[in-house]
């Protein structure tokens, strides 16, 4: 019935979580409120762990993409579970590393990365710095050779694959402000300055060729084009890079009618891919990294609000208006992004209605979903939305001055805070006077 393997309807009729009621957990820390299932998300980091052993003889490292959602209690779960972790801030970087989270296994992206963070990554030692462009690549060959230190990194490349995706969530094509092309042979004069330089040791190469993509043949083209320059790198310089960072993009499933494929599926199809153009190029078969966010987390999440003001305007749409909005889910106004949305008290009652949920931001474009079918909604309803564990906490923001909702993780029939609710003191907290 339901879009996501951790909710389910308790005997009062309410949505569960976990295991537990979405009315009471609204009851207990207020509303707006994010909520997590933390066995969900560990499930699916397990997953794709277990399809690189399957298909690929676990020769590869899970990155959790964390600007899907960061927190310092993310991060400990991915320690817990022993995968890495991608970070593309000083920020995000500080928040793993305030966790715990081992440098080694940090992945480190960005197409501007400043001094300060790149020689944040130097001195704390993170595993792998993905190098953006010509001029990142002098700037940290001077900050590794300050630090007198080592440095291992990625060059980003764009395959020129065109993902079916929303344009602002593509990246692998030429026109992209990510990256080293191939066609015009940046990429290879980047490899070529790069031998050059001690300091730095260039382990492989990586691509992102966009996000929410459901097919998984532009995957399996990436991985040809990226394994065929390895390749050309080979024969140019004698040189064998052993790693392919594959990046992340996997489509999850926002409505009822989304059917994505499964890791399995994907891993066994790209990495037939990746072991067949090793050979082909005489290369050996590449330890593969992949950074999934949303497929992580993005399943594992809801939000609750409470219903407020409903405006039935005859002959055109109902207004239902939330406790929260573009603040705390700026997705659908930026992306005009599909959600399935539900009235948590009355879960088990069909969808008889058809409403648009809106926010209480000033601003005519903040709006949840148009047209979206629900219950019969009332005011003081508690308002589910789903699958939002991905991309609205960490895109979330405080305009019109409204503090950010807290996060709660629920597990086996236990919930707890792991961020709490802002406070009207933090909003003033960084004003000067
Ligand atoms: N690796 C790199 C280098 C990335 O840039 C991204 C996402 C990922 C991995 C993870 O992709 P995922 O598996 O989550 O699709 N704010 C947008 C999504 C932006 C994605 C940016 N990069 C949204 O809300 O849909």
């Amino acid at each position: 019935m339901f879009i996501s393997d951790c909710l389910n309807v308790n005997k009062e009729g309410h949505l569960t979580i976990g295991g537990l009621s979405t009315v009471q957990l609204a009851e207990k820390y207020g509303t707006p409120l994010y909520v997590m299932d933390e066995n969900l998300i560990r499930e699916n980091i397990r997953s794709f762990k277990k399809s690189i052993e399957r298909y690929y003889g676990g020769h590869g490292l899970v990155a959790y993409a964390s600007k899907a959602f960061a927190c310092k209690a993310m991060y400990a779960i991915c320690k817990d579970e022993g995968i890495g972790v991608d970070v593309v801030s000083g920020g995000e970087l500080y928040t793993a590393l305030q966790a715990g989270f081992q440098p080694e296994n940090i992945v480190f992206h960005g197409n501007n990365k400043t001094p300060d963070e790149l020689t944040m990554a130097v001195e704390t030692g993170v595993g792998r710095i993905v190098v953006d462009n010509i001029s990142e690549l002098h700037l940290l060959d001077g900050i590794a050779r300050a630090a007198g230190k080592k440095v291992r990194i990625m060059f980003r490349i764009k395959p020129g694959v065109d993902a079916h995706t929303h344009s602002f969530i593509r990246t692998g094509q030429i026109d992209s402000k990510f990256g080293f092309a191939l066609e015009t042979g940046e990429a290879m004069a980047a490899v070529d300055e790069a031998l050059k330089l001690p300091e730095l040791t260039l382990v492989g190469l990586h691509c992102h060729i966009g996000s929410q993509i459901f097919d998984i043949e532009p995957f399996e083209h990436a991985a040809q084009v990226m394994l065929q320059f390895m390749g050309d790198v080979k024969k140019k310089h004698g040189a064998v890079l052993r790693e392919l960072n594959l990046g992340g993009g996997f489509g999850i499933k926002y409505l009822p009618e989304h059917d994505p494929d499964d890791y399995d599926t994907y891993m066994k199809r790209v990495s037939t891919v990746v072991k067949k153009t090793a050979a082909q190029q005489d290369l050996p078969e590449p330890f593969i990294l992949i950074e999934p966010g949303r497929s992580i987390v993005g399943p594992a999440g809801i939000t609750l609000y409470k219903v407020g003001a409903i405006k039935e305007i005859p002959g055109v749409r109902t207004y239902v208006s939330i406790d929260g909005g573009m603040g705390d889910n700026p997705r659908y106004i930026l992306y005009q992004s599909d959600y399935d949305v539900m009235i948590a008290n009355k879960a088990t009652q069909q969808k008889t209605e058809v409403v648009t949920v809106a926010g209480k931001c000033c601003e005519s474009g903040d709006l949840i979903q148009e047209n979206a079918p629900i219950q019969h909604v009332e005011v003081g309803d508690v308002l589910a939305v789903l699958a939002t564990g991905a991309y609205n906490y960490s895109m979330a923001s405080n305009y019109n001055r409204i503090p950010r909702p807290a996060v709660v993780f629920v597990k086996d029939g236990k919930d707890r805070l792991a961020v709490r609710r802002e406070t009207y003191e933090d909003l003033v907290r960084c004003d000067c006077e």
